[in-house]
């Protein structure tokens, strides 16, 4: 998308978006100001990993990385050097930190993510709890090796790493491991596939399954994947941050569509 509509449809987002003094719904409100708006404590793995992203960011070191066309638009050539993958590739400290919040304070037990890339945001929802199994799909082997030396760095033992197509393997992940407490898209940004994985996992969901969908706006594509699923009869409260999105299934819930100041 071009810049100057991501700026205009940001301000959009923006000025729509609501405060916590607008929020009727209890379920939203709790989640605002327990979980949007708090600090994350002071926590040593999260020390590491920011760490590790800045040791990252200064690589040059260069690994082959085997291309899935959209979403990886900055990846051209197959020889690409790390700082450049992380620079484009890992979620900010800001939403990382929110996906941390979000694991522990809804103790999460079983994830799944779309996109491991170098690991960061495996590792922060990973950290959140030692209780805490996450799963996380790779598609380009070298990027996937890398994950690891960052996951072992950090001393992580709660991520399993799946490498393969997510075409051919969430089928898998999904079968074997039955059921979910929040599965994180991010990766393979279409229309098409983005409504693919999203219906392909709604069988593995509980009441209080979380969905969390990454670069809803990102481009026209991702704006009609994102309309179809806060539409789709199985979804309850939605929550627009303009960068991700993010989705439940709570019966208790009345249906309804936020866009939220983050
Ligand atoms: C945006 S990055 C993930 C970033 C990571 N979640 C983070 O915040 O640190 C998306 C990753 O998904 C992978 N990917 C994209 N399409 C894929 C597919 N169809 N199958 C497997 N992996 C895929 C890419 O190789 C890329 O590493």
């Amino acid at each position: 998308m071009k810049r100057f509509t991501i700026i205009k449809d940001y301000i959009s987002y923006y000025l729509k978006a609501k405060t916590k003094h607008a929020i009727h719904s209890p379920f939203v409100f709790e989640f605002v100001t327990k979980v949007l708006n708090k600090k994350t404590v002071v926590n040593e793995n999260i020390l590491k990993i920011e760490k590790l992203r800045k040791e990252l960011l200064s690589s040059v070191k260069e690994i082959n990385v085997k291309d899935f066309g959209v979403g990886s638009s900055f990846a051209k050539s197959s020889m690409r050097e790390v700082s450049n993958i992380v620079r484009t590739s890992a979620k900010s400290k800001k939403y990382a930190n929110l996906f941390f919040r979000i694991a522990d304070y809804y103790k999460f037990l079983k994830i799944l993510e779309l996109g491991t890339s170098t690991g960061i945001s495996s590792m922060y929802m990973a950290s959140a709890s030692p209780e805490i199994k996450l799963f996380t799909i790779e598609g380009c082997p070298e990027i996937a090796a890398l994950a690891a030396e960052n996951i072992k760095k950090i001393g992580l033992n709660n991520i399993n790493q799946i490498i393969g197509n997510f075409d051919d393997v969430l089928i898998q992940v999904l079968d074997k491991e039955k059921y979910f407490d929040c599965i994180f898209f991010d990766g393979n940004h279409s229309k098409d596939a983005t409504i693919r994985y999203f219906e392909q996992c709604l069988p593995y969901i509980g009441n209080n399954t979380f969905f969390i969908f990454d670069d809803i706006n990102w481009s026209e594509g991702m704006k009609e994947a994102w309309s179809y699923i806060i539409k789709h009869p199985s979804v309850k409260v939605t929550i627009d941050l303009y960068f991700i999105g993010i989705v439940t299934f709570r019966k208790e819930l009345s249906k309804e569509d936020f866009i939220i100041r983050f």
